[in-house]
């Protein structure tokens, strides 16, 4: 990753180490906008937007906070115009195959979220491979998601679950939160505590619908390729204010 200066390296004072999330899940929202205010074409939104994400989840891993995801294409982002979709398919490829030297340098865990295998060929090789080489990292767990919906996910869950009732595996009455849980592509992982949206719009957009239950959710104006450590601070203090009752008194 191409390190920007080294601002914010240590966690802010006014952050209380224990209480940070664990988990931080992002709609990187804005790109678009963000080309749009300085006359440039829309991709040159989502190549800021890459930059933002490289430092945000290297910020992420030198405040401590253990998880990350990143919403990086949705499945409803597939109805974007085709030079869009294509230019977005071979960024990600891209992307991934200049950073994997440097994630398993630093110990980055990366996986992907997502029904994969509507992707390219060549991506989904890419992906294999970069989790494949990361998986016994140690350092933070980065989840890209990447034709991802929250929906096709529980329903994706519903039929792997259907499947094993059909071939007498599993009772009906067995299935509970935590064996639902296994068949998710988040498996594994803790729900996120804190959801992040950039660019201002208050709403979810079929991002992880199933895991978001309890998380607290922050919406900010800066738009994706602006969002950097500045943001990320206000973010964590506004979570720290949050009083978090689970439906408790
Ligand atoms: C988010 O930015 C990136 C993706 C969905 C891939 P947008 O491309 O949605 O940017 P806006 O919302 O049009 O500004
Ligand atoms: C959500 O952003 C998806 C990603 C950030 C990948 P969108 O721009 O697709 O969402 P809407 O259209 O504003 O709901
Ligand atoms: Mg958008």
């Amino acid at each position: 990753m191409t390190a920007k200066p080294s601002v914010l390296k240590e966690l802010p004072a006014d952050l209380i180490r224990d209480r940070l999330p664990r988990h931080v899940a992002v709609i990187m929202d804005g790109n678009g906008r963000w080309a749009k205010r300085r006359g440039l074409p829309r991709i040159m939104g989502h190549r800021r937007g890459v930059d933002a994400l490289k430092d945000i989840l290297r910020c992420c891993d030198d405040w401590g906070i253990q998880a990350l995801t990143a919403y990086a294409f949705s499945t409803e982002n597939w109805g974007r115009p085709l030079e869009e979709v294509d230019f977005l398919m071979t960024l990600f490829e891209r992307v991934l195959r200049q950073e994997l030297q440097e994630m398993i340098k630093e110990g980055v865990r990366i996986r992907f979220a997502g029904n994969l295998k509507m992707l390219p060929a060549s991506l989904q090789a890419e992906i294999e491979r970069a989790m494949e080489e990361t998986r016994n990292n140690q350092g933070i767990q980065f989840t890209v998601a990447t034709n991802y919906g929250g929906r096709q996910e529980i329903l994706h869950a519903c039929r792997a679950i259907a499947t094993q009732v059909q071939q007498g595996k599993l009772q009906p009455d067995e299935i509970d939160e935590t064996l639902f849980e296994q068949h998710l592509y988040t498996q594994g992982l803790c729900d996120p505590d804190l959801l992040i949206r950039s660019s201002g719009e208050m709403r979810v957009s079929n991002f992880l619908l199933w895991q978001m239950a309890y998380s607290e959710i922050y919406v900010t104006d800066t738009l994706w390729p602006d969002f950097d450590r500045t943001e990320l601070h206000r973010a964590l203090c506004a979570y720290q204010q949050r009083d978090r009752r689970f439906g408790k008194v």
